[in-house]
C-alpha cells in the first residue's frame, strides 16, 4: 500500500512516520560470457524480483522530540488560574530538575485556605506520589497541624490548610535548591499565595524563608515575631525535618503555632 502526501502529513500530524523501504538497485547486467557456450541446454535464471516492489509500507511511531527547556515566564504565570498554574508546574521545564523528576509536586489542599504551610522542596517520597510532605517530616507537619485544629484532608477554609514548597521538583539526592532553580519556581508559589489569599503563612526552614522574606538570616533569629509578604502575616519556624533531628526545638515549633493562631484570632 502507498500513502498520499496528505496521509503521510496526517499520519505524521498523529505522531506515526511512514517508513519506506529504499529502492534496490538494478541489478548488474550478467557480464557477457567469454567461454564458448556449452553443448548442454541452458538453465534460464529465474528473472530478479525487486524487494520494494513487494515490501509493504511500514507506519512507525515517531520518537517525540526532546522537549527544549524554557524559564518560567513570571508575568504569564503571575496571571494564570488554578487550572493553568496546575498544567504549567506540570510541564515545567524551566531548570534542570525536571530531567529526573517522577511527579511534580504542586502542592494541597484548600484553594481558600486560611492557613498556608511553605516547606522546601519534595523528597523522595514526595516525587513519588506527587504531594508534599507525605514521608516522614510530613507525619510530624501532620501532628503538629492536628494539634492546633488544622488538617491537610477535606474541611472548610478555616481549617483545611494548603500545603507549598519552594520548588515543585524534588532536587537530587534531596540536595538543596540552588538559587537557580528557586528563581525559576518562584513564579508559581507565588501566584499560589495570590490564589489562595491565605490570612496567614507559615514558613517552614531557611528556603521558604529566602524565598519569601528575601532573608538568609538564621531561622532562630527570625522566628518569634510577625513578619509579612505582600501584606500577609507570616511566621517564621523551624522545619519539620530539623525538628526530626533536633528535638529540644519542638517547644519552640510549639510557641510559633501558638503566636500564629493569636494573629489569626487577632486579625478575624
Ligand atoms: N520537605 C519539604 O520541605 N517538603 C516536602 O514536600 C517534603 C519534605
Amino acid at each position: 500500500m502507498s500513502w498520499s502526501e496528505r496521509q503521510q502529513a496526517m499520519l505524521e500530524a498523529m505522531g506515526l512516520r511512514v517508513w519506506t523501504a529504499p529502492p534496490v538497485p538494478e541489478p548488474e547486467p550478467e557480464p557477457e560470457p567469454t567461454a564458448p557456450e556449452p553443448v548442454l541446454a541452458k538453465v534460464e535464471a529465474p528473472a530478479p524480483v525487486r524487494v520494494a516492489s513487494v515490501l509493504p509500507q511500514i507506519v512507525v511511531p515517531v520518537q517525540p522530540a526532546e522537549q527544549p527547556r524554557a524559564p518560567a515566564a513570571a508575568g504569564a504565570v503571575a496571571a494564570m488560574d488554578w487550572t493553568q498554574l496546575r498544567e504549567a508546574v506540570a510541564g515545567c521545564r524551566a531548570c534542570g530538575l525536571c530531567e529526573g523528576r517522577k511527579h511534580t509536586v504542586f502542592g494541597v489542599g484548600h484553594e481558600r485556605a486560611h492557613w498556608m504551610v511553605v516547606g522546601e522542596a519534595p523528597g523522595e517520597q514526595e516525587d513519588l506520589q506527587g504531594e508534599p510532605f507525605v514521608g516522614q517530616a510530613g507525619k510530624l507537619l501532620d501532628s503538629m497541624l492536628r494539634a492546633i485544629g488544622l488538617t491537610r484532608a477535606d474541611g472548610p477554609p478555616e481549617k483545611q490548610v494548603f500545603i507549598a514548597n519552594t520548588l515543585k521538583c524534588r532536587p537530587p539526592r534531596n540536595r538543596n535548591p540552588e538559587p537557580e532553580e528557586l528563581a525559576q519556581c518562584e513564579p508559581y508559589l507565588n501566584r499560589q499565595i495570590a490564589l489562595v489569599q491565605p490570612r496567614i503563612i507559615l514558613a517552614m526552614g531557611r528556603f521558604a524563608v529566602q524565598s519569601l522574606l528575601r532573608s538568609s538570616e538564621p531561622i532562630g533569629r527570625l522566628r518569634g515575631r510577625v513578619h509579612e509578604y505582600q501584606g500577609v502575616p507570616l511566621i517564621v519556624t523551624y522545619h519539620p525535618a530539623y525538628l526530626l533531628r533536633n528535638l529540644v526545638d519542638k517547644a519552640r515549633a510549639w510557641e510559633d503555632l501558638c503566636l500564629a493562631m493569636d494573629v489569626l484570632q487577632r486579625k478575624t
